[in-house]
């Protein structure tokens, strides 16, 4: 496996110097991302968070947030499903970059990660997680959730699940284990570079065309890294088959067809197949459904036409679900030295990431402070530092924008003294 800095130089263009914030929250057991019927003893969710940001000229100008979740089964990872949350930019790279090769290097690097990376410290099983017996769920009464809790804390005594304890890595086994990719695809004016929209220089992709730039950057790591078994899909709520059809007509992979990776029959309750993500739309439906007292009702067939008429699908918007289930032959290794900083707990990790998205982006202030408080507090508080990258692709390379001339105003000169630094946050 390459490493991220190589991964990212290669698309990056030649020797201009680029910073990158790559983040890791401490890996920790979860609930699974369906609701269960019932739990399964023998497995364990562990969820883990990454956040990156991408900076040049002492500005951040580019966040990516996604979700890592393991399924561990006798101590080895069986599964790695990606959620890749929010992609956004700001509009203050000075730089002619492609945030589509970006984002599709740093998914390279992401889908090929060795899941025994996240086990290679002991993780801690909460003795409140679901990891043994029923789950408890909106459906569940209070007595009932009642009984499950004092079971749970019963069986913590006379400790019986085999999952229950710490794990540890094992070490020198072949990888055996499924990847999974899902994502929500919805153009928005900005989500993690709060007021960004305000920034005339900030290039938005409408609806359609993000869609189309999304299934380019999976369609690429399709071609790279899975086996031939592998299952692409591409779901466009309220969209007639033919016409969600006509946006893989393009795509290099053989695998793509329209549905989800998730649904089994169409008779199936949408409650037990819909997976839900963290600010997840189609989560927050199908919670809806449960309030309204529908969820022993609506099957996944009614779930994805309920779904169109909700308001944040039918804006007039081109929204989509894109997912992918298939196995990655080559052999996945662990990251290189100083590409990850890996939080000590989730605390942290929300403080380092609130230096980004905490900021205002309407002026270029946002982007300077973003810059200069991460790169104080790594170096102050952690030791750390932002990792270094210089890029190497030629501009007459294919994918330099070396000749985009929406891209080639002058490069604005930096004020320093316009830039006000923050009071540093401290832990
Ligand atoms: N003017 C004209 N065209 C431009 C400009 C510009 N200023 N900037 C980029 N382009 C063109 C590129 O040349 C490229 O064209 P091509 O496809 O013909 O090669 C195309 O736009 C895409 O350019 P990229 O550099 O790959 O991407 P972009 O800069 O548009 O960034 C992003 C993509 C991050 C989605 C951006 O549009 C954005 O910040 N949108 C707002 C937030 C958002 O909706 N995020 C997605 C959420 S969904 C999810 O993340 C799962």
């Amino acid at each position: 496996m390459s490493s991220l800095e190589n991964l990212l130089s290669r698309v990056l263009p030649e020797n201009k110097k680029f910073e990158l914030l790559h983040l890791q929250s401490p890996p920790k057991e979860s609930h699974s991302v369906f609701v269960q019927q019932r739990s399964d003893c023998t497995q364990t969710v562990v969820k883990v968070q990454h956040f990156f940001g991408l900076g040049a000229d002492e500005k951040i100008f580019y966040s990516l947030e996604l979700f890592v979740y393991l399924t561990i089964e006798s101590s080895k990872a069986i599964e790695k499903l990606i959620f890749v949350s929010k992609a956004d930019t700001n509009g203050y790279c000075d730089e002619k970059i492609s945030v589509k090769d970006i984002t599709t290097a740093i998914l390279d690097y992401i889908v090929t990660l060795d899941p025994s990376h996240y086990l290679s410290k002991e993780i801690k099983v909460s003795g409140t997680s679901p990891g043994c017996g029923p789950s408890i769920t909106r459906c569940t009464t209070t007595k009932r959730a009642l009984k499950i809790l004092k079971a749970r804390h019963d069986s913590k005594k006379g400790d019986n699940c085999p999952n229950r304890g710490f794990f540890r890595n094992i070490e020198g086994k072949d990888p055996d284990w499924t990847c999974k990719i899902c994502l929500f695809t919805r153009s928005e004016p900005q989500y993690l570079f709060s007021e960004s929209s305000r920034n005339p220089k900030k290039h938005i992709l409408s609806g359609e065309q993000l869609l189309r730039w999304w299934l380019s950057v999976i369609d690429k790591i399709l071609v790279r890294h899975f086996d031939s078994g592998t299952k692409a899909t591409l779901q466009i709520p309220g969209e007639e088959e033919s016409r969600t059809l006509r946006y893989l007509s393009n795509n290099k992979a053989p695998f793509w067809r329209v549905g989800d990776i998730f649904s089994g029959k169409s008779s199936e309750l949408a409650i037990f197949a819909i997976p839900v993500f963290p600010d997840d739309p189609k989560g927050r439906f199908l919670e809806q459904v449960v309030e309204e007292n529908r969820a022993k009702k609506v099957r996944l067939s009614d779930f994805w036409v309920e779904l169109q008429v909700q308001q944040e699908f039918r804006l007039g918007c081109t929204v989509s679900v894109i997912g992918v289930d298939g196995r990655i032959p080559k052999k996945c290794f662990g990251p290189h030295n100083n590409e990850v900083i890996v939080m000590p707990s989730k605390k942290v990790f929300s403080i380092v990431k609130s230096y980004i998205v905490g900021e205002q982006y309407d002026t270029s202030e946002g982007a300077y402070e973003a810059y200069a408080n991460l790169r104080d507090f790594l170096h102050l508080r952690m030791q750390r530092s932002l990792l270094e990258i210089r890029g190497c692709r030629k501009s007459s390379e294919p994918g330099s924008k070396g000749t985009g001339s929406d891209r080639n105003a002058p490069v604005r000169p930096l004020n320093t003294l316009t830039v006000r630094r923050k009071v540093k946050k401290s832990i």
